[in-house]
């Protein structure tokens, strides 16, 4: 075992939304360095307990799922609270389970259909969850001497996404709370920052009208030549999390697109 592997096995990760995609890529990625995970499911309760079986399994570490509505982002204070009587600390904190369907009608449109409340739900489970979320994780790491916060964001916010103002503005938004949270939370040892994806093939993209036609734009767009996977974010968010690796990187948003974001 390598001194990066070291630092982080006995650790735990609280993750949002890791049923799936991109929060699934970060759970294993964790697992498999010896960091123990809480993390959380919205519907797919069965899916959530099959992960945290096999990730104990083959890593031997302790994994324990609990259901989490992010448009409720106060559900957080029970979370932690439960939480804190099933694992012994908490290091990292990762805000990365995403809304869509029926709950972002209205916020997911072009200009002229979107409607406060649909936009107001995207701005409640973007930022709003990342507040509370990373609040609680904070209280948690000031008693272990620091921490990391990561909150996923999306290049939606610097080009132009059919449908995608809702959720760019909000990622806008939680970039900005990212580099607030970051300024007040430093002095305790925790570090805050965003990963924010190009599209990535996932159920969330899947969702989108247009699906078909952006994994082809992305692929031809790309200088790899090919659309991002979720394993391309969860290395990003480890390496923000692993003090051997970015002790001094704190307030930022890493950029992690394929290179698309520029062309
Ligand atoms: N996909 C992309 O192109 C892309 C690009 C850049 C950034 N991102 C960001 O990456 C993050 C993850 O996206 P993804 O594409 O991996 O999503 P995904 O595969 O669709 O997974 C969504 C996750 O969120 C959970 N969830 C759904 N509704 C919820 C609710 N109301 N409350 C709590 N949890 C809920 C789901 O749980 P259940 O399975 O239990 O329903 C699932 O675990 C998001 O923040 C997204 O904006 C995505």
């Amino acid at each position: 075992m390598n001194t990066a592997e070291a630092k982080m096995q006995g650790k735990t990760l609280v993750v949002s939304g890791a049923t799936r995609g991109i929060g699934k890529a970060i759970l294993y990625k964790f697992a498999q360095n010896g960091v123990n995970v809480a993390f959380t499911y919205h519907k797919n309760e069965e899916e959530a307990l099959k992960i945290a079986t096999e990730v104990h399994e083959l890593y031997g570490i302790k994994a324990k799922p609990y259901r989490l509505d992010i448009l409720e982002p106060e559900q957080y204070v029970e979370l932690f609270k439960q939480i804190d009587t099933d694992f012994e600390r908490v290091d990292c904190f990762v805000s990365n389970a995403i809304i869509y369907g029926r709950s972002v009608v209205g916020g997911f449109a072009p200009f002229m259909r979107l409607k406060p409340k649909g936009l107001n739900n995207i701005y409640t489970a973007t930022v709003l969850a990342f507040v509370v979320g990373a609040q609680e994780a904070a209280k948690r790491m000031k008693l272990v001497g620091g921490g990391a916060i990561v909150s996923l964001s999306s290049t939606g916010n610097l080009v132009y996404m059919p449908n995608y103002a809702g959720h760019g503005n909000s990622k806008n938004a939680v970039e900005t709370m990212v580099k607030y949270a970051a300024t007040d939370l430093g002095e305790f040892g925790i570090r805050v920052n965003a990963v924010s994806g190009g599209p990535i093939d996932t159920d969330a993209l899947k969702a989108f009208p247009d699906y078909a036609e952006i994994k082809q734009k992305v692929a031809e767009q790309s200088p790899l030549k090919r659309m991002g996977n979720p394993t391309d974010l969860a290395g990003a968010v480890y390496f923000l999390c692993d003090p051997t690796q970015s002790a001094w990187v704190t307030g930022q948003t890493i950029v992690v697109d394929g290179g698309t974001t520029f062309k």
